[in-house]
Parts: structure tokens; C-alpha cells; sequence
């Protein structure tokens, strides 16, 4: 619901409530204000919450319909904030019959949770993406936008390890 006050939401933190007005200030009367105002945000802020789409359309008098559209199309914009660190599994043709659904059960089993989500400790958050033009090396994980291709489950298992033991506090 739209109503629902989240401590969480960036139009709740003075300091990017600041950002947000900032933005929508800077570039609300320009031709295509819209796209160039959520892609700043979704840079600066990271993720566009649901009550920020609302209060992006607002006050940029666009239909709420409009910026809801737009942020569901474009994989780039994301209305969760994302983990540490991003794994993509690749699910055009070559990957995905090279095996990427494996390697998504794998995450699953590693992760404990599904493409789409963080790990409660905000470290990784898992997605899918199409085609990164290295069909060759299928099936193609990127992390952190850097290509790991003929991934294997056990292989990712262990690269994954690799991240998460980085971030451990000695
Ligand atoms: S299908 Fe995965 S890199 Fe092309």
C-alpha cells in the first residue's frame, strides 16, 4: 500500500529527501524529465521505492502509471536497495541451455534465496539478465559486472564463498 511509512525509505532520510527534491528540481522542466529524473535517482539513491514513483510522478505531473511502466521495463531500475554485491546469471539461449537453471538451484541452495532478492545481510543480491554477448563461454555469470563463464554449480559455489568470505570480519 502506498500509505505504509517505511523507516527504510529514502522520502523518510532528511539527507535524501534532500537529493530527491534536489533532482526533481534540477530537472523537471526539461523534454523527457521523467526518464532522466529516475535514472539520476535510481544512480544517487540507488533504488526507487514505490511512495518515491508515487512522489516523482507527482511532482513531476506525470501519471503515476507512466513511472511505474518505465521502472518495470528497465532492468536497471530497481525499487529494492541491492546488496554489496551483484550476481547476474545470464539467461539468454546459449546460457540457459548451457545450464543456467543449475546454477540458479545452486544459488538457491547456497544463498537461501531466489533470483530477485538480498541476503538478509545485504551482502549479494541474485539476478537474471539477458544476453551479455559472451555466448561462447556459456553458461555466463557476471559479478559485480565482471564475466565468469563455464560456470559450473560447484565452481559457483565456491566463487560465491570466495565474496561472501571477503566481507567476513577477521
Ligand atoms: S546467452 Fe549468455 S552470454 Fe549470450
Amino acid at each position: 500500500m502506498s500509505g505504509t511509512t517505511n523507516p527504510t525509505d529514502p522520502l523518510q532520510n532528511a539527507a535524501q529527501k534532500a537529493i530527491i527534491d534536489a533532482v526533481i528540481k534540477q530537472y523537471a522542466k526539461l523534454p523527457g524529465a521523467t526518464m532522466v529524473v529516475l535514472n539520476t535517482l535510481q544512480e544517487k539513491i540507488g533504488y526507487l521505492t514505490k511512495p518515491m514513483q508515487e512522489y516523482i510522478a507527482k511532482s513531476l505531473g506525470v501519471p503515476i502509471s507512466k513511472i511505474h511502466g518505465v521502472v518495470s521495463f528497465y532492468s536497471f531500475f530497481t525499487t529494492e536497495p541491492r546488496g554489496k554485491h551483484l550476481v547476474k546469471f545470464c539467461i539468454g539461449t546459449a546460457c540457459y541451455v548451457g545450464g543456467a537453471p543449475q546454477l540458479i538451484d545452486k544459488a538457491k541452495q547456497v544463498l537461501g534465496i531466489e533470483p530477485g532478492q538480498t541476503t538478509p545481510d545485504g551482502l549479494v543480491t541474485l539476478e537474471v539478465c539477458r544476453c551479455v554477448g559472451a555466448c561462447s563461454a556459456a553458461p555466463v555469470i557476471v559479478i559485480d559486472e565482471v564475466n565468469h563463464g563455464r560456470m559450473q554449480p560447484q565452481r559457483f559455489a565456491n566463487v560465491i564463498k570466495d565474496v561472501i568470505q571477503v566481507e567476513a570480519p577477521v
